[in-house]
């Protein structure tokens, strides 16, 4: 096979020499259109994981790369005058330069043809003179070929928000460092590592409007660099910053990093010959990672790895095949990778919200689980030591003495068995048994199932229970089947179930009211949801007059002044009801498209009087009946907003106006939001996926400054422990596996090896065996 790789990067040049190695008669050609030895570029980064994969595909070129590489396991984190190291991370950096040496040199002794000073602006020209039956784009970030045959690839490229450059120092980093400095414009930060002997990679960045304030944008070069050498002096003793960019003029050395996604990698070209040969995206050239996360020379060495493993497995007529498999797993890896990138990139853009609302400590952690790759038992693994004192700092935080048995023992307190204290409640944990509805109450009474479901769920170690949507009036209900608390029958059927919970677990309860609106007059949940009843449907209201589901759901009429004045007064008397109960805390319904959620967003509120139009105008509504509220449910006891974060639809509510609404109910004296989305519109499309409404909880928290609670796709006590820990919530809340485990709580505690958690003494039995059984298996897969 003749194979033809257009640019001699990591990605072609590694490529080049597997296919050479994988068979001497393969004809091989590197053009590339710089000199031999000569490269932009200082250090890069890539883990132990990849030098493994390295060793696998060539020990020859592994084994020179392993004796030029610098390793270090440590991470510092400098930040308001404190550094806080964690350990085990295992890196490895080694110059760029370095790298292309060693792999030419690998190529050249296998007899790759390397051509250089080529600049190749046709590549079909030369396929054809070289007779090639595969081209790779190996041609970076900003790939020619790409370009070409844009039709086919489709590449969707985000230009990021910060502005960063790539520099150079003498100065030897002796872990992989990341520095902040706050200037007068706002945060910068470094990420600088040591890549050999004499030289670190130090790279700069700060958010463009940052950049700009700065006046960089109207620095020379030199002037740039002398900025930020003068503003991370405390870190480089004295050495300079240095630039290898001569080629660039003035601020040209400052980019935007670009995110770079094709839908496609494999583009077929007929030469003029009449062959079908295949042009094939490789490294930069397909995708790029954002450097925080140190994966674009791993991508571009694993993308060669795998395409010359397909090409071996499937022989040379496999071609088409091997191809669409390398484009097929590629993807899928690739994606992955972008997902923790993004996740990287969007935490480095937004410094500000994490520094300034984040203690150093919690920064800190915040920063090295970024990713959402990192949990927190993983950060055990690496570094037990670090976790150890974190989650000592965090119990202190969280009220725990300094001088409790536990923390003088040394003891793991996992951040999700922490307490947590608003006004005068204290939740022993930051486990929350998320509202949810049952349909399975006659006129709104709740009756002996609900004291069981809720009963069992207290006993099952969570800090809270919350009750189900429990509507004001009758014509709130979402169905038949909702509880209600608009008669003094449902009050007392409601203390019989808070008078179990607190006459037998320590867990809190608490009483979350809503009022259906567009959504009520419904079927039960298990019928079809949303649909309306199919007899005895009753009039519904909402904050305009749009059905739910067009065609089939009620039109409902649009409130009137009246309207509001009843609906507001019958908040106020279920609370006060709840508040008879002796629930121990109140959440207002402020979601998922029911009457208030109706008025916040744009898409269910067309209103033309002063309850519709901007934001605080379609807030007017929801923050009246908050207050109204408010001012009867004990001051001791704290009131939550649960709130649709997120519409998931064009033109429906963002999580920048989450924020805002966070802090319209912070200003009219909520205690904290629990942070919920969609359910507004049919049209919905959400993006599930682990944790995937927790960016909000942590939005809402660190930049609204107000406690959140997290929800949605949280199934695991390391979800809650990273949560926690990192200050992107202050509760967890968990629905779904609180069906299928009433004890969750008690089991995940189990199963990390949490012993120091209350059970009903009744239990006991059941907890000494638990914890054997679990101990002895993970003993036996320890074992194999
Ligand atoms: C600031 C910064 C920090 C980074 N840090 C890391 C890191 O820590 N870890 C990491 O793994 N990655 C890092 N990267 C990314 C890494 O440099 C790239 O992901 C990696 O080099 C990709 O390899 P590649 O072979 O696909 O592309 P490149 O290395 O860009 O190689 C492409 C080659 O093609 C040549 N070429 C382009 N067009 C033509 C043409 N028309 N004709 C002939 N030749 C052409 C170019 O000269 C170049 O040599 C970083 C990138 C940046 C910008
Ligand atoms: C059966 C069921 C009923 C629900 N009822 C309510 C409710 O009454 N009030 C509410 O705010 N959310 C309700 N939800 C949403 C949950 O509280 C939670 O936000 C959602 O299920 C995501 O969490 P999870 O991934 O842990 O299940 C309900 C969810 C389920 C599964």
């Amino acid at each position: 096979m003749r194979v033809l790789c257009i640019g001699g990067g990591p990605a072609g040049l590694y490529f080049g020499l597997l296919m050479k190695l994988q068979d001497p008669a393969n004809e091989v050609i590197v053009v590339e259109r710089n000199r031999p030895y000569d490269t932009f570029g200082w250090g890069v980064v890539f883990s132990d994981a990849t030098m493994d994969n390295l060793k696998q595909a060539d020990p020859a070129s592994a084994s020179e790369i392993n004796a030029a590489f610098n390793h270090w396991d440590d991470i510092d984190i400098h930040i308001g005058g404190r550094t806080i190291r964690s350990g085990g991370h295992g890196f490895i950096g080694i110059g760029r330069k370095r790298l292309l040496n060693i792999l030419q040199a690998r190529c050249e002794a296998l007899g790759v043809k390397l051509v250089f000073e080529t600049d190749v602006s046709d590549d079909q020209a030369l396929a054809m003179q070289y007779q090639a039956d595969l081209v790779i784009a190996s041609d970076g970030l900003n790939s020619r070929i790409r370009s070409r045959y844009a039709d086919t690839f489709r590449p969707d490229i985000d230009t990021r928000q910060c502005r960063f450059v790539w520099l150079g120092t003498h100065k030897l980093f002796d872990a992989f460092t990341f520095a902040f400095e706050k200037t007068e414009h706002g945060w910068f930060q470094a990420h600088a590592y040591r890549f050999d002997d004499n030289t670190s990679t130090f790279i700069v960045e700060a958010p463009e409007p940052v950049w700009r304030a700065a006046g960089i944008e109207q620095m020379s070069q030199e002037e740039g660099v002398a900025y930020c050498e003068k503003l991370f002096a405390r870190y480089l003793d004295g050495n300079k910053l240095i630039s290898n960019a001569a080629h660039l003029r003035g601020s040209a050395i400052w980019i935007r990093f670009p995110r770079v996604i094709c839908r496609q990698w494999v583009h077929w070209n007929t030469l003029p010959d009449g062959r079908r040969v295949p042009v094939v995206l490789m490294g930069d050239a397909a995708h790029t990672a954002h450097f925080s996360i140190g994966s674009g020379t791993k991508l571009a060495l694993e993308d060669a790895i795998d395409l010359a493993e397909e090409i071996r497995l499937g022989g040379h007529d496999g071609l088409p095949d091997a191809l669409a498999r390398y484009e097929a797993t590629r993807g899928v890896e690739v994606l992955k990778i972008q997902n923790a990138a993004r996740n990287s990139t969007e935490w480095f853009e937004n410094v500000e919200r994490y520094a300034g609302s984040l203690p150093p400590e919690q920064f800190a952690y915040s920063l090295l689980t970024r990713s959402q790759r990192i949990s927190h038992e993983n950060l055990r693994v690496r570094d037990a030591g670090y976790v150890a004192q974190f989650e000592h700092w965090l119990a202190q935080q969280a009220g725990v003495p300094a001088d409790s048995l536990q923390l003088q023992a040394h003891q793991p307190l996992p951040p999700m068995f922490t307490p947590f204290r608003l006004r005068g409640v204290t939740l022993k944990n930051r486990v929350v048994v998320s509202p949810m509805a049952m349909y399975s109450c006659t006129d709104g009474v709740p009756g002996d199932f609900h004291l069981v479901h809720l009963g069992s769920r207290a006993l099952g170690g969570a800090g809270m229970v919350v009750a189900e949507m429990t509507c004001v009036s009758p014509d709130a209900r979402i169905t038949p089947g909702c509880p209600g608390l608009w008669n003094d029958e449902q009050r007392d059927a409601w203390k019989r179930i808070v008078d179990f919970v607190h006459a037998n677990s320590d867990a809190r309860i608490a009483m979350q009211i809503g009022h259906s609106g567009r959504k009520g007059s419904t079927q039960l949940g298990w019928e079809a949801m949303d649909h309306p009843l199919p007899q005895g449907n009753w009039p519904v209201i909402s904050a305009s007059p749009l059905p739910y589901l067009p065609g089939e759901s009620q039109t409902p009429r649009a409130m009137t002044r009246a309207d509001m004045d009843r609906v507001r007064d019958d908040f106020v008397a279920s609370a006060r009801r709840a508040a008879e109960a002796g629930f121990d805390w109140l959440e207002l319904h402020c979601a998922h498209g029911y009457l208030l959620s109706s008025f916040i967003s744009p898409l269910t509120n067309t209103r033309d009087d002063e309850y519709g139009g901007a934001l605080a105008a379609r807030l007017r509504y929801p923050l009246e009946v908050f207050a109204a509220v408010r001012a009867v449910w004990p001051q001791d006891k704290p009131m939550s907003v649960r709130i649709s974060a997120h519409d998931w639809v064009e033109g429906g509510i963002t999580p920048d106006d989450a924020v805002e609404i966070a802090r319209a109910f912070k200003a009219a004296g909520a205690d904290m939001i629990d942070c919920s989305s969609g359910q507004v519109s049919p049209d919905q499309a959400p993006v599930y996926g682990r944790m995937y409404q927790t960016p909000f909880a942590d939005r809402i928290r660190n930049e609204a400054g107000i406690a959140t609670i997290a929800v949605g796709a949280i199934f695991e006590a390391d979800h809650v422990d990273s949560i926690i820990a990192a200050g992107r919530a202050d509760l967890c809340a968990i629905a779904r596996p609180h069906l299928a485990n009433p004890a969750w709580t008690l089991h995940e505690a189990a199963r990390i090896g949490y012993r120091d958690i209350a059970w009903p003494r009744q239990y006991l039995a059941g907890k000494r065996q638990l914890e054997t059984n679990l101990e002895r298996a993970a003993a036996q897969e320890k074992q194999a």
